[in-house]
């Protein structure tokens, strides 16, 4: 690829000659390195290429731009971690609006700070890094967390699907790593259907169809009482009042929507596989059931649809089963699914 390299206090100078020549190439950076700025330039006439040298620039050749910005975190942190310490990174990082989550890997906790700053460079839009400091736990699903650098925040501002959250990521479980199953289930909603979500969170499901589809009626249990405020607060900033948050334990409140719904959304992968007396109750004549729940890797729905079966014999109704995917692998032997049937009265 080739250049004009041009001395900084020239460039304005010479990028004004080159755009008069009509020889920078539009479709590739402009580099700085040091004094000198490059401006990537299609030359094919030498007679060209004598002139722009005798403005005061020299056309050089660079296989590898001279200060190409790294693209991610990693590439940033080669000039700082050693190789072993690079193997130990883990790749990704979880993200809350502009706070990101890391996973220090034991061992490098010392070189979290410059982990930290290595990622808001390469992501100008993360303004605070956090860093886990213990597994999701408890029935709220919360996580402890540390702070490492940056804005001293934890209340995030996250955009999904058109939609705004606001929540304590200390406080509440949330998870980006859902956005696609809650497109998924928002376009299977039709107009006027109501819908229960139990295990609200701060209401990302609910909010999501609600918006989607303003004629249908959404009912939203949470039982964490920070995950129920967030979620009043996420209902206003997303105009949805088609949404009717309950703060609460799921296996009481349902008590108050006997044969509420035509569908239910059950995200507790770790024990929803509990509440098929409380879907049952909810549901309607017919209603569409999703639930997700850890599974084997091999045979993952096998023992979900045995159980709902069981669950139907006992108590006297029908199911089919529609659809199954594999929401994200979780571990070497488990993988989170969600299982979509209906249940038939
Ligand atoms: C895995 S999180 C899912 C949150 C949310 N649906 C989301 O996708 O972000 C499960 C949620 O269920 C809530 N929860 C746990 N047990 C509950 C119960 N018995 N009744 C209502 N909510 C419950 C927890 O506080 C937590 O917010």
């Amino acid at each position: 690829m080739l250049y004009a390299k041009s001395l900084s206090r020239d460039a304005e100078r010479i990028k004004r000659y080159l755009s008069r020549m009509d020889v920078i190439d539009n479709h590739n950076d402009v580099l700085h390195s040091g004094s000198y700025v490059y401006f990537p330039v299609n030359i094919s006439d030498a007679r060209i290429k004598k002139l722009i040298e005798k403005s005061g620039t020299g056309i050089v050749k660079l296989d590898r731009p001279a200060n190409r910005k790294p693209s991610n975190y990693q590439e940033l942190l080669k000039e700082k971690l050693g190789v072993a310490e690079m193997k130990e990174l883990t790749v990704g990082f979880d993200l809350f609006g502009s706070i990101a989550l890391i996973d220090v890997p034991s061992g490098l906790e010392k070189k979290e700070g410059i982990i930290a700053h290595a990622i808001m460079m390469a992501n100008p839009r993360i303004k605070t890094v956090l860093a886990k400091a213990g597994p999701i736990s408890g029935v709220f699903r919360t996580r402890k967390m540390r702070f490492v650098a940056g804005e001293k925040n934890f209340i995030a501002l996250h955009k999904e699907n058109g939609c705004m959250f606001r929540f304590d990521v200390r406080k509440v479980f949330f998870s980006g790593r859902f956005a696609f199953e809650r497109t998924r289930i928002t376009q299977l909603v039709s107009p006027r259907e109501r819908v229960m979500v139990m295990f609200a969170g701060v209401g990302p499901f609910a909010i999501e169809i609600a918006k989607a589809q303003k004629k249908s009626k959404v009912v939203a249990i949470e039982l964490n009482r920070y995950g129920y405020k967030y979620m009043l607060d996420n209902i206003k900033l997303n105009k949805t009042d088609n949404v009717t948050p309950v703060l609460g334990d799921v296996r009481t409140a349902v008590n108050h929507f006997k044969g509420f719904a035509d569908r239910i959304i059950m995200p507790m992968p770790k024990s929803s596989d509990t509440f098929l007396d409380e879907a049952l109750l909810a549901a309607r004549k017919k209603a569409i059931v999703h639930i997700y729940t850890f599974a084997p890797v091999e045979n993952q729905f096998e023992r979900i649809k045995s159980e709902i079966v069981q669950h139907a014999k006992a108590n006297g109704y029908k199911v089919r089963f529609i659809s199954g995917r594999v929401v994200r692998p979780y571990s070497a032997k488990e993988a989170e699914v969600v299982l979509d049937y209906a249940i038939i009265k």
